[in-house]
């Protein structure tokens, strides 16, 4: 079963051709300028437009900040790396604040390698195994052709168990990696069109080639910059990679690396991927990682850093100084904000839809309206995080959907921030650290204090 994020529903921006934003679409719902905004900033990245710059998504909680970012990482392409990180993650006891930041910069950026490789690509003529009286080795005989010639190639072991796996049969345009042995199903030729014995419904018909049968190829990879970081770090290797447990990464090793992609891209072997990094809660960061942030940002290989916060007039980490979201001044200055506002009833009651279409739940139309009214009055989030605990009540009753009663279930069962609230405020006296501790005594004034201001 596949675990139900809470961005899961989350496909894309939403955005048509022309960027503007369709009323629901992709699981994106409202928010529409933001999301315009998003789309603008995204295209310009994708055309290679900006780097080096950053972007701010501004406003109170739970109004799609995170969201807008998870669907910026799907429109990407593919090969266009997205960072995600929480700002509070940096703070981890193996590494300087400085040095994950680095990381963080160098996987959003991606080298695209061009490499040349030799192929073969050619119609299947005929594929002929020879099994040894033990059936433990094997040869054979593969014969392809393009319009133009006709060749015949010796095969071993490996190389037949591939063409078995990929179920390659005569008649199949294949192509071979001379370099990996790699062999991929291109299509079957139109020659063999009228064969229809054995085809699937997917079976796509392509040309047979033309020309040689050997060729070269253009073929591209990509790979992060602290990837190539990783594998070249002596102390490390690439299987730091996978243990995701790289360490710090030496400057000088860094520079090299630098030198050696600037070199590649002269060459015309290499082109630069500026991607994304996001960066969420940002006002985690402290005034060091400000400055750094603000350096690294001129560097010349930066990604676009796009920051969210739902913080008002705050005080700046590492500092007594206020600042709007906790940024310093001279940051803000330097980013772009993108604002988000709070959601109408009509946007609500639809993301509550698509949520529980994503979660799998039926609500009956009044059960939709009363979580409509609960997202509106306390949160968007408290509302969709009742829609779990709604649907087990109506499969307690034996229901196929969700009624009013199972939302009030959810409802009474869980509370909201205010109710919440209310409680403590009501049971002051007799909580942990409240104005009183147990058997009645006062808590010391200056603990409390302290616990508090921690
Ligand atoms: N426009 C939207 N369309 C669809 N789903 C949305 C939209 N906005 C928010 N959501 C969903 O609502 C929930 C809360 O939104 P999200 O986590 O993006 O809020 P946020 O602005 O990042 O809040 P915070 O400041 O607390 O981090 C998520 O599950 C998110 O996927
Ligand atoms: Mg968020």
């Amino acid at each position: 079963m596949e675990r139900i994020g809470a961005h899961s529903h989350i496909h894309g921006l939403g955005l048509d051709d022309s960027l503007e934003p369709r009323m629901s679409s992709q699981g994106m719902i409202g928010q529409g300028p933001a999301r315009r905004a998003a789309g603008i900033i995204l295209r310009m990245v994708q055309e290679g437009k900006i780097a080096g710059r950053s972007i701010l998504m501004a406003g109170p909680p739970s109004t799609g900040k995170t969201a807008i970012a998870m669907g910026m990482a799907q429109t990407l392409g593919k090969d266009v790396p997205f960072v995600s990180l929480a700002a509070s993650e940096i703070y981890s006891l193996e590494m300087s604040k400085t040095e994950s930041l680095t990381q963080a910069f160098r996987r959003a950026i991606g080298v695209r390698i061009k490499e040349e490789t030799e192929i073969i690509e050619g119609e299947v003529v005929e594929i002929q195994v020879d099994r040894s009286v033990t059936g433990a080795t094997k040869t054979g005989r593969l014969t392809l052709k393009t319009t133009d010639m006709e060749t015949v190639y010796d095969l071993g072991t490996k190389m037949i168990d591939q063409l078995t796996k990929e179920k390659v049969l005569a008649g199949d345009v294949v192509q071979i990696d001379k370099a990996s042995g790699r062999i991929i199903k291109l299509g079957r030729s139109y020659g063999r069109a009228r064969d229809y014995d054995a085809l699937g419904a997917d079976t796509k018909f392509v040309q047979c080639p033309d020309g040689e049968l050997q060729t070269r190829k253009e073929v591209q990879h990509t790979v992060s910059l602290h990837e190539i970081d990783v594998i070249n770090s002596k102390s490390q290797g690439f299987l730091a990679l996978f243990a995701g447990d790289t360490g710090e990464i030496k400057p000088e090793l860094r520079e090299q690396i630098n030198g050696k992609v600037s070199e590649w891209r002269e060459e015309g072997k290499a082109e630069i991927v500026p991607g994304v990094l996001f960066i969420d809660e940002v006002h985690m960061l402290d005034i060091e990682c400000f400055s750094f942030l603000n350096r690294a940002l001129e560097s010349e290989l930066a990604p676009l850093v796009v920051m969210a916060s739902n913080r008002g007039m705050t005080q700046i980490r590492g500092t007594k100084y206020q600042s709007p979201h906790g940024i310093p001044l001279d940051l803000l200055d330097r980013v772009l904000i993108i604002s988000t506002q709070k959601y109408s009833d009509e946007d609500i009651k639809e993301i509550i839809r698509v949520r529980a279409v994503e979660e799998d739940v039926t609500f009956e139309d009044d059960a939709l309206d009363s979580l409509t009214t609960i997202g509106a009055t306390a949160s968007l989030r408290y509302a969709l995080n009742l829609i779990a605990p709604s649907s087990l009540s109506a499969t307690r009753r034996k229901a196929t959907a969700v009624a009013v009663e199972d939302v009030r279930n959810a409802f009474r069962l869980f509370a909201d921030t205010q109710r919440s609230l209310q409680f403590i405020e009501e049971q002051q006296d007799l909580m942990m650290f409240g104005t009183k501790m147990m058997n009645g005594t006062a808590a010391p004034a200056a603990a409390t204090e302290a616990m508090q201001t921690d």
